[in-house]
């Protein structure tokens, strides 16, 4: 059974003095659409098309990542993983969420002598050489994530580091420092990985980019620093039964899709805010803020086609943000959900101590905890949004630890595939995304593809 519980009555009119969604629609209208979505979600399920669906189950992947991870990885003093998009934020996802925080600069006992964990997604010059910089060569791995085995920001940063590891270990040795983590058919990465005899593991052909975190996308990185990811994937799979009941009450992703849909097309409500509290889900946001944008910014497709539609993610963090975006979200258009994510009992807890009992400002702080205080700030804050008549979902976990992330993985997976099917788009696909690579390609000289029109040359300012 999945720990996660979603709390919605802040979608609902009851407690937003009218604002939000009638409830009995849950029954009746929004329960028969949530029919339609999970029907386009199982035909896509029974076509093979929906793969991240059964990455908790792959036991040969697993073990095939923890040979890698315990008899390869774990070698190495750092781990690099060079991707961007879906082959970066997983990563980026888990190491905040389950390693301590400051991982990569403790000592080697610090982390019980697993590598560090590095992620680059940027091409940015001054990122990559600073990492260089850093690492020595002879102890460190790169991790060469690409499904398409050909995006030019993971490919030219590949090439530089292969240029460095050559120049300072030699041809023959480099190679070692080298993994590929690519689509298993005809892409770049797995041609040279094959002249090269570079080792690599494979992203299955129905898993796309933004759901790639359950395959050897993140388990590789995350087995190699030692985070548990039998219980990520124990998490995932749970969560992903309780996704396939059939009524939309007791189906959490089908509920989140449902009512964030709703509040979009029928509240004016297409900005959908994720907000956790506490550091460990900063990058969860913006994981999440691809995952929404990627997969439900499109033209529709079928019944009522060529429609621009999509809502708008955002990622926000308590309490950070309760004193930058929170104002806006108060006052501002009524155009936005927010959805808090909370720890109900972390794991560490700092207490206040009561140094100075008779001052105003501080006495009523002492003998709490600081995770005390995270939680009460976000209930306090999810008053007040309801006082304003502002839509808010919580999301709650007891603990944020490996099963929980799998939990919550795996909902949003879900959700933003039902989401597809509401908003009458194909969640799976990134046509936008792929226009923007193929001018790139254009741009530098890749064969077969046409370098843009210089077309804004007219309408250029210059001083
Ligand atoms: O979700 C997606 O498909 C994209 O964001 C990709 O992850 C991103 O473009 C990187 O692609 P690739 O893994 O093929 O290098």
């Amino acid at each position: 059974m999945s720990d996660l519980t979603l709390e919605y009555g802040n979608m609902l009119a009851p407690a937003l003095g009218g604002a939000g969604l009638d409830p009995d629609r849950l029954d009746g209208e929004l329960a028969e659409r949530f029919q339609g979505a999970r029907e386009a979600f199982e035909e896509r399920r029974e076509g093979g098309e929906l793969g991240f669906l059964d990455l908790p189950y792959a036991a040969d992947t697993l073990e095939r990542v923890e040979k890698a991870a315990d008899g390869f990885g774990q070698w190495f003093e750092n781990v690099v993983v060079l991707g961007i998009g879906g082959s970066a934020l997983g990563t980026r996802t888990l190491a905040e969420a389950l390693l301590p925080p400051l991982w990569n600069e403790g000592a080697g006992e610090d982390r019980d002598h697993f590598p560090r964990l590095y992620v680059l997604d940027n091409p940015d010059p001054r990122s990559l050489v600073a990492l260089l910089e850093r690492v020595e060569p002879g102890r460190t791995l790169f991790d060469v994530v690409s499904k398409s085995g050909s995006t030019a920001e993971t490919m030219a940063q590949y090439l530089v580091v292969e240029g460095w590891l050559r120049g300072e270990l030699g041809e023959a040795e480099a190679r070692g420092h080298l993994l590929f983590t690519t689509g298993a058919e005809g892409g770049g990465l797995q041609r040279l990985a094959d002249a090269l005899g570079i080792p690599t593991l494979p992203i299955p052909e129905n898993v796309g980019g933004r759901y790639s975190v359950l395959s050897p996308v993140g388990l590789f990185p995350a087995a190699a620093v030692g985070i548990d990811v039998r219980a990520l994937l124990a998490g995932a799979a749970a969560m992903e039964e309780r996704c396939r009941a059939s009524e939309l009450r007791d189906n959490p992703a089908g509920l989140l899709a449902v009512l964030l849909h709703a509040a979009d097309r029928d509240a004016g409500a297409g900005i959908h805010v994720l907000m956790p509290y506490g550091d460990r889900l900063r990058t969860l946001g913006l994981w999440f803020q691809q995952l929404w944008a990627e997969s439900l910014g499109k033209v529709t497709e079928g019944e009522g086609e060529g429609v621009h539609v999509g809502p708008t993610p955002l990622a926000a963090l308590g309490t950070t943000d309760q004193h930058s975006l929170l104002q806006l979200f108060m006052e501002g258009p009524r155009d936005k959900v927010v959805c808090f994510v909370a720890e109900t009992s972390p794991e560490e807890d700092v207490e206040i101590p009561d140094l100075h009992p008779g001052v105003e400002a501080t006495g009523y702080l002492g003998g709490h905890t600081l995770g005390r205080l995270l939680d009460a700030e976000r209930t306090a804050t999810t008053e007040a949004l309801r006082r304003t008549g502002r839509m808010s979902l919580t999301l709650e976990l007891e603990r944020i630890d490996a099963r929980g992330l799998g939990e919550l993985f795996m909902l949003l997976q879900i959700a933003t595939v039902l989401a597809g099917g509401l908003y009458g788009v194909n969640p799976l696909d990134q046509p936008g995304v792929e226009l923007g690579k193929n001018l790139t390609y254009g741009l530098l000289g890749r064969e077969g593809h046409d370098a843009p029109s210089a077309g804004t040359d007219g309408a250029r300012w210059r001083v």
